[in-house]
Formats: C-alpha cells, sequence, structure tokens
C-alpha cells in the first residue's frame, strides 16, 4: 500500500549543471568559461580535478537521456553553458553550440522527458570576467538579457519551463566574497553590487523568455536555502542568526517577491554603497511563474565570532547527528520547514524541489553494483518531507534529485559523489545504483510505502 501519495501530476525528475557533466571543454567552438579558469588555477580545486571531461555527457547524451527513460523520470533539469553560444559572452553566436542543446531537448522530448532549462549555473563567460569584472559590471544586465534572447530564440518553441539563474546566492558569496569558486575573489564588499546586477538581469530576462516560449512559459529562479536556526539564546548568537537568515533566505528571495532587500542586510559589507537605478526593484518584482528550492541541509549557529558575510554549512556541529560526505548534517525536517515558510512568507504561485541529495562515498561492489543504501534514506526520509508540505498546503509542483549521475562537485572536484547513477570518470562507465532504482519505484507508484523496511 502506498501511503505518501503525490498529488496527480506531480513531475519527478533529475538535475545537472553543465560544467559539471559535459566535458567538452574546448570543442565546437566553446569559449572558455570562468571555471576552466579556476579549475585550471593550481590550489583552487581538489586533486587539481577539472570539467575537462567531467562525466563526458557532451558526447553521451544520447546515453544519458536513455538512462533517465529507463528510470521513468519525467522531467530533466540541466543548465546551458553560456560560453558554448556566446563563446566570447557577447558577439558571434556559436551554431555548434546551439546546436548541441537543440539535439539534447529533441533527445528528451522523443523519451517523453519535460526539458527544464536553467539559463545560468555559474560558468560565465571568461571574456567577460576579464573585461569588466563579471557581474560586478552593470553591463552584464543586458549581456545577460541578449544570452537569454537568443537561447529562448532557438529552444522556446520545444520547452516551456525556465529558471534564469541556479543559487545566485552562493555564486555572489563564493565567487566575489570568499573566493572557494570561480572568479576566485575575496572583495567582501563587491557583493552586493554583483548580487543587484543579477537580480536586474533575472527580471529584464522573465519577460523576453516568456515572450520567446510562447503564452504557456514557466519561468521562475533557483535557490539555495538553508534554515538558519540560533543554538543558544544567547543574544550576539540570536542576532548572528538574523542577519545570517537574511543573507541566507531573504536577500535574493524578497527583492523578486517583495521588491526590497531586508533591512537586516543594511550594515553587511557593500550594501552602503549599493547602486540601485531608479525602477530596479520594479524590474526584480516582475512576477515570476515558480520558485524553486534547492535544500540541502541547515546551519546553526553556535559562534557570534562567525564572519556573517560567509555562510557556511559548519558553523556549528549538531551532537549525534548524522553527515553526508560534504560534511553538511542531514535534517529532512529542514526540507519541510524551508518549503513551508517560503509558502507562508511570500506565496509564490508555485514551488519546485529544483535540488535535493547527497554526497556519499560509494563504491562499486563486487557484485557490480553500488549498494548506497544512505541514499536511499535520505530520498525517502525527504521525500516524505515534501509530501507532508503538500498536505500543509504548499503548492509543491516537483521535485528533482541533485544528481542524475556522479559529477565535478566544484571546489571538490570529481570526489564527491552525488549521483543516483555512478561514473567511472577514466573510461565514463555508467552505473545504476540502488538508488536509482528506489527512484524508479517512487516515480512509477507516485509516492512512497509507509513502512521503512517495504521499498
Ligand atoms: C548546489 C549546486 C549544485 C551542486 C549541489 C551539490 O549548491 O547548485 O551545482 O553542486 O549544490
Amino acid at each position: 500500500m502506498t501511503d505518501y501519495q503525490f498529488p496527480a501530476g506531480f513531475v519527478w525528475g533529475s538535475a545537472t549543471a553543465s560544467y559539471q557533466i559535459e566535458g567538452a571543454a574546448r570543442e565546437d567552438g566553446r569559449g572558455e568559461s570562468i571555471w576552466d579558469r579556476f579549475s585550471h588555477t593550481p590550489g583552487k580545486v581538489a586533486n587539481g580535478d577539472t570539467g575537462d571531461v567531467a562525466a563526458d555527457h557532451y558526447h553521451r547524451y544520447q546515453e544519458d537521456v536513455a538512462l533517465m527513460k529507463s528510470l521513468g523520470l519525467q522531467a530533466y533539469r540541466f543548465s546551458i553553458a553560456w560560453p558554448r553560444i556566446l563563446p566570447d559572452g557577447v558577439g558571434p553566436i556559436n551554431e555548434a553550440g546551439l546546436a548541441f542543446y537543440d539535439r539534447l531537448v529533441d533527445a528528451l522530448l522523443e523519451a517523453d522527458i519535460a526539458p527544464y532549462v536553467t539559463l545560468y549555473h555559474w560558468d560565465l563567460p571568461q571574456a567577460l570576467q576579464d573585461r569588466q569584472g563579471g557581474w560586478v559590471s552593470r553591463a552584464i544586465v543586458e549581456q545577460f538579457v541578449h544570452y537569454a534572447d537568443v537561447v529562448s530564440r532557438r529552444l522556446g518553441d520545444r520547452v516551456r519551463y525556465w529558471t534564469t539563474f541556479n543559487e545566485p546566492r552562493i555564486f555572489v558569496t563564493h565567487g566575489y566574497m570568499n573566493g572557494q569558486h570561480a572568479p576566485g575573489l575575496t572583495d567582501e564588499a563587491s557583493g552586493p553590487q554583483a548580487a543587484h546586477h543579477v537580480l536586474v538581469a533575472h527580471g529584464m530576462a522573465v519577460p523576453v523568455l516568456r515572450q520567446n516560449a510562447g503564452p504557456d512559459a514557466q519561468v521562475g529562479i533557483v535557490y539555495a536555502l538553508n534554515p538558519v536556526e540560533a543554538a543558544s539564546d544567547n543574544p550576539e548568537v540570536m542576532a548572528r542568526q538574523r542577519v545570517l537568515d537574511a543573507q541566507v533566505n531573504r536577500w535574493f528571495v524578497e527583492p523578486v517577491l517583495l521588491g526590497s532587500y531586508p533591512d537586516e542586510l543594511a550594515d553587511a559589507p557593500g550594501f552602503s554603497a549599493l547602486v540601485v537605478e531608479p525602477g530596479d526593484m520594479d524590474l526584480i518584482r516582475t512576477p515570476v511563474d515558480f520558485v524553486g528550492a534547492n535544500y540541502y541541509s541547515r546551519i546553526i549557529v553556535g559562534n557570534p565570532q562567525a564572519q556573517s558575510a560567509l555562510p557556511d554549512l559548519e558553523d556549528s556541529e549538531v551532537e549525534a547527528a548524522e553527515y553526508t560526505a560534504m560534511g553538511w548534517e542531514i535534517y529532512p525536517q529542514g526540507l519541510y520547514n524551508t518549503l513551508k515558510r517560503l509558502h507562508d512568507r511570500y506565496h509564490p504561485p508555485a514551488i519546485y524541489v529544483t535540488e535535493n541529495g547527497a554526497a556519499f562515498d560509494d563504491a562499486i561492489a563486487p557484485d557490480g553494483r553500488v549498494h548506497d543504501e544512505r541514499r536511499v534514506a535520505y530520498l525517502r526520509d525527504h521525500f516524505r518531507m515534501a509530501w507532508q508540505a503538500i498536505q500543509d498546503g504548499v503548492p509543491l509542483r516537483g521535485y528533482f534529485v541533485w544528481s542524475l549521475m556522479d559529477n565535478f562537485e566544484w571546489a571538490h572536484g570529481f570526489d564527491k559523489r552525488f549521483g543516483i547513477v555512478y561514473v567511472d570518470y577514466p573510461t565514463g562507465e555508467r552505473t545504476v545504483k540502488d538508488s536509482a532504482d528506489f527512484y524508479q519505484q517512487v516515480i512509477a507508484r507516485n509516492g512512497l510505502p509507509a513502512s521503512r523496511t517495504e521499498r
């Protein structure tokens, strides 16, 4: 008996991102991205790993789509590499780059899998970084809107679901403020201005995407959300909790859904010098059709001295908690809390879990399989929380497991395996993990059984 029955029409999918899986970094006219430059800079990525080959999805996309079909996936969230389309960021369009995504979309549709396209999942053309400092320059707004126009003109006849940005908070804080991600800058005060340009670019791209993808188009943005909790009622800890929560959960959400930045950020570095042009906040508030929530874990604030502008999941540890290979606490309740809060506070028309999943130290067993029981448990417990959120009125329309396959986990390189499909990097060979079989059953019955033992 299925006790956690999801609503008819609920969408089950998986997610990836261009730089993390594609490889073919120098093929078919693709330009350099900031992640090519960063990963090739010694000391930036674990083991010196790069996305040059990654999971070689660029060459294996047909096999990957067949795999998705065999798992019964109904949707696939992937991103477009801007430097494949406009190698120099602006200027001549690279037809071969567009053609790749054309083929991918056609293959997905042929397999009855709905494409969910993300325009920006962090791989900015290096030329735009070199020329103008990337997102800190206002010029990028027009450049992004142009890129969005080029892609959606080409794919808009077949792609209905579009997101502008993946996790703007992460690429702004890690890319510009703490240097952990490309382009590796450590100028805390530059963050808010870069963030503002991202938000204006988002707002201006929304009508362009709608225009090019037709009346059925659904356009949204994807956020990284983590409940931020105080470990004690120490006033300094609680004050830091409020600011950190504003940075993590409200900085990019409230301009889009409410039309303003949270007051709690006024004193954070860079905000006092923020240049907001007349009309910007209205542009940013252009209505979206949905919001995507990426959820992995919570943040517990225990140390009032910690650097508040640099949110980190390891601020404080919880005794007896379980952690993934990323060192992230496994906290399914946080998914419920995140979805409920998003709905209660902001009422977006629809919500998707656009990423959720876990890294564990997977290995191929002697029987040739990958028995990732901890990932099965992780997914099951999070799916149940999503179900509960729906019971409690959250307009949750779909769920994308991160990730379809093991991939380049940014500064961690290939060490952290998030896939429900295992990738043997030397050969590119794919092996379906037990979690993929589990997911296939969830999709087939559109729900889960009540008992832990029954799968
Ligand atoms: C998210 C990113 C995604 C992946 C997961 C683990 O922050 O959007 O690319 O790295 O974390």
